[in-house]
C-alpha cells in the first residue's frame, strides 16, 4: 500500500524527508556563507568544491525523492483542517518539491554553462558543457532567488509544523516522525 492508501508516511518517505531536509539545511547554510564573503579566498575554495560536489549528488537523491512522492501520492490531510490550510499546505509542499530540484540543477548549470567543471570529491571531474556568459549568469540568478524562495518556504513549513504540534495537536507531525496514522 502507498502513502495515499495508508493515510500516513511510510518508512522510506520519512527517511527521504528527514535526510533531504538535513542535507538542504547544510547546503543553504554553506551557500549563504560562500556568497557573503565571510571566508578568505583560500578558505572558500575547498568549501565551494564541497558545496558543488555534494549538491550534484543531491540532484540524484532529490530526483529519487520526488519520483517516490509522485508514485506514493500525498496522504489526505488530517481530519478537521480548514480548506485554506489544505490549499496552503499543498502549495507549500509542491513549492518545496520544485525548489528541491531547481537548486541543484541551477547550481550545476551555473558551473557547467559558465565554463567551469565540477570536481567530484577529487575522484573525477564533470567537464563544462559550454561557456555561455548569459546562460551561466541566468543560472546563477536562478540559484540565488530560488535559495531565498526555498528558505522562505521552509520557514513557513516549519512554523506550520510547530503549530500542528503545539497548538492543534492533530497528529500531522507524528505521521512524519513515527508514521502513526491519524485517527
Ligand atoms: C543541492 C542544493 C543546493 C543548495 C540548497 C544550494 C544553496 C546555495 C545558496 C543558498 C547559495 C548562496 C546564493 C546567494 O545568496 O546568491 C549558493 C551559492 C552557490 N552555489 Fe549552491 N546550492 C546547491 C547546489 C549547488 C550545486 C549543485 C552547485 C554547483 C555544481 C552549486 C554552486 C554554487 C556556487 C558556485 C555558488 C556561489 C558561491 C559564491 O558566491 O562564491 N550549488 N548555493
Ligand atoms: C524541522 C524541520 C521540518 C519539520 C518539523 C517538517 C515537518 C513536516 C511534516 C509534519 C510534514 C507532513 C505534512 C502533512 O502531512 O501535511 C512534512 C512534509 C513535507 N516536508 Fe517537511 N519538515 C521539516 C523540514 C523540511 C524541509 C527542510 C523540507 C525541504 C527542503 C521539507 C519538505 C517537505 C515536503 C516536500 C513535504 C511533503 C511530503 C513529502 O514529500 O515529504 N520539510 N514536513
Amino acid at each position: 500500500m502507498n502513502d495515499l492508501q495508508t493515510g500516513t508516511y511510510g518508512a522510506i518517505s520519512r527517511a527521504n524527508h528527514w535526510i533531504v531536509s538535513l542535507a538542504f539545511f547544510g547546503m543553504l547554510a554553506v551557500g549563504f556563507i560562500l556568497s557573503n564573503d565571510v571566508l578568505t579566498r583560500e578558505e572558500a575554495g575547498p568549501l565551494r568544491d564541497l558545496h558543488k560536489a555534494t549538491g550534484t549528488v543531491l540532484l540524484f537523491v532529490v530526483a529519487w525523492r520526488v519520483i517516490w512522492r509522485l508514485r506514493q501520492g500525498f496522504p489526505a490531510p488530517v481530519p478537521g483542517l480548514a480548506a485554506w490550510q489544505v490549499t496552503a499546505s499543498r502549495l507549500v509542499h509542491w513549492g518545496l518539491l520544485v525548489a528541491l530540484i531547481v537548486m541543484p540543477l541551477s547550481g550545476m548549470l551555473m558551473s557547467l554553462l559558465g565554463g567551469r567543471s565540477i570536481d567530484m570529491f577529487g575522484l573525477f571531474a564533470i567537464p563544462p558543457l559550454a561557456e555561455i556568459e548569459g546562460a551561466g549568469k541566468l543560472a546563477r540568478a536562478v540559484h540565488g532567488y530560488a535559495a531565498w524562495a526555498l528558505a522562505a518556504l521552509i520557514t513557513l513549513h516549519v512554523a506550520a509544523a510547530l503549530k500542528h504540534l503545539v497548538v492543534d495537536k492533530d497528529g500531522t507531525v507524528a505521521r512524519m516522525v513515527t508514521g502513526k496514522a491519524p485517527r
